[in-house]
């Protein structure tokens, strides 16, 4: 049995502001768990397959923090030898080589997923990659899965090794089978809909993308080791490529879509939902920040649908979803209340619209070209663009 979704509400109210009535206020009213290819999930924060997730104590460790649903390190039918160095934070984001685990199967199949089913949340077993890998793999781990997380990283961009690889994984087990997708060059969408009629209970997007370059200047060496120094791109720089590879394929599948790329925040996460997400991974902030991340994005998560008057993440799934809507040809609004005067929006202003005069922005509407970027850079958010009719 999962651990409550009423405990974890109240956890979550408990730490999610340092003002009680506000937490309390979050707790009451927001429900964080989620129903995904009927596994029930405490909430919607779940690992990503990573280094925080790379053996057994690590995932009770994620449990420990909040997580709301694990995702095992990738297996195959080896254990991997990786290169070194293999990870490096960059400026806004992170780059890896790492491979699949450097565990044997027989290591998690043993040891390692007994340990993580301790915790008492869903288990979802990742592995990869080709047909012959799952159908050997996905019998022998069954036991311990809820469901199971094919990864098509190593596969290319020919559907065929994927659809093969799903079709091994149903004709295996009979626990839902999600699909991994990578953000290759390959489209998105049909991807999705390949994968889809392969059979895929549930598509996570994304992968980390690349192949991707970081020069150490002072050694003048690549950050990555391996014969070409390549290295794939996660964390806050994936997030946009991420959200864009969720609506488009939340766009073209009726199974659920799992986000994955650039979650540290609860508004990540809320920005993933609006995309077409059900729930979401977490992989590079886990490795940056530790396992308690995963709670303090659940907890930021339940308080911004508190303040903004939703009872669960369901309720803002899929709101920017085939959502064509004609943007109002006006100025934005100022809400002077708000206003700290910090000039962000001054600064940003190409064609001299605003200024701040007194501690305030002022607004020239004559002058304004709508171009939008000081509305995404006005902090304490009082410029804002008016609802659409
Ligand atoms: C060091 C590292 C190792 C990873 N290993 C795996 C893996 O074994 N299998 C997999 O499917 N994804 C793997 N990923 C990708 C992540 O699960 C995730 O899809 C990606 O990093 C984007 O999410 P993030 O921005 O939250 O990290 C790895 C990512 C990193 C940074």
């Amino acid at each position: 049995m999962t651990r409550s979704t009423a405990q974890h509400r109240a956890q979550s109210a408990a730490a999610a502001s340092p003002d009680p009535v506000a937490a309390a206020a979050a707790a009451a009213t927001v429900d964080l768990g989620v129903e995904v290819c009927g596994i029930r999930f405490p909430n919607p924060v779940w690992t990503a397959a990573g280094p925080p997730v790379r053996d057994g104590a690590a995932l009770l460790a994620c449990a420990e923090g909040g997580a709301g649903g694990l995702v095992t390190k990738t297996i195959s039918r080896t254990a991997a030898e990786p290169t070194t160095p293999n990870m490096a934070e960059i400026s806004h984001g992170f780059l890896n080589a790492e491979l699949w685990s450097e565990l044997p199967p027989e290591r998690w199949i043993e040891r390692e997923y007994a340990i993580t089913r301790e915790a008492g949340l869903p288990v979802v077993v990742s592995m990869g990659y080709t047909a012959e890998d799952i159908a050997e793999l996905a019998p022998r781990v069954r036991p311990f899965a809820d469901a199971l997380e094919l990864s098509t990283h190593y596969i290319g961009e020919d559907a065929g090794p994927m659809i093969a690889a799903i079709k091994a994984a149903k004709a295996a087990v009979d626990v839902p089978v999600f699909v991994k997708l990578s953000p290759l060059g390959r489209e998105m969408a049909r991807a999705a809909e390949q994968a889809q009629a392969a059979g895929a209970d549930a598509i996570v997007a994304i992968n980390s993308f690349g192949p991707c370059l970081a020069i150490d200047i002072e050694s003048a060496l690549p950050q990555i080791g391996g014969p070409d120094g390549y290295g794939w791109l996660s964390g806050p720089a994936l997030k946009p490529l991420a959200v864009r590879c969720v609506h488009d394929v939340a766009s073209a599948v009726d199974i659920p879509v799992i986000g994955c790329g650039g979650v540290s925040r609860g508004t990540d996460a809320v920005e993933h939902l609006m995309a077409g997400a059900v729930a979401v991974q977490v992989c590079t902030a886990a490795i940056l920040r530790g396992p308690g991340v995963f709670g303090r994005i659940a907890t930021e998560m339940a308080s911004w649908l508190a303040k903004h008057g939703y009872a669960s993440p369901a309720e803002v799934t899929g709101l920017a979803v085939r959502r064509v809507v004609s943007r109002p040809e006006a100025p934005p609004m100022l809400d002077l209340s708000l206003c700290n005067g910090c000039g962000l929006c001054e600064m940003s202003c190409g064609p001299d619209a605003i200024h701040v005069v007194e501690g305030k922005a002022v607004l020239d509407e004559e002058r304004c070209e709508l171009c939008g970027l000081c509305v995404s850079r006005c902090r304490p958010g009082a410029l804002l663009w008016a609802a659409p009719a």
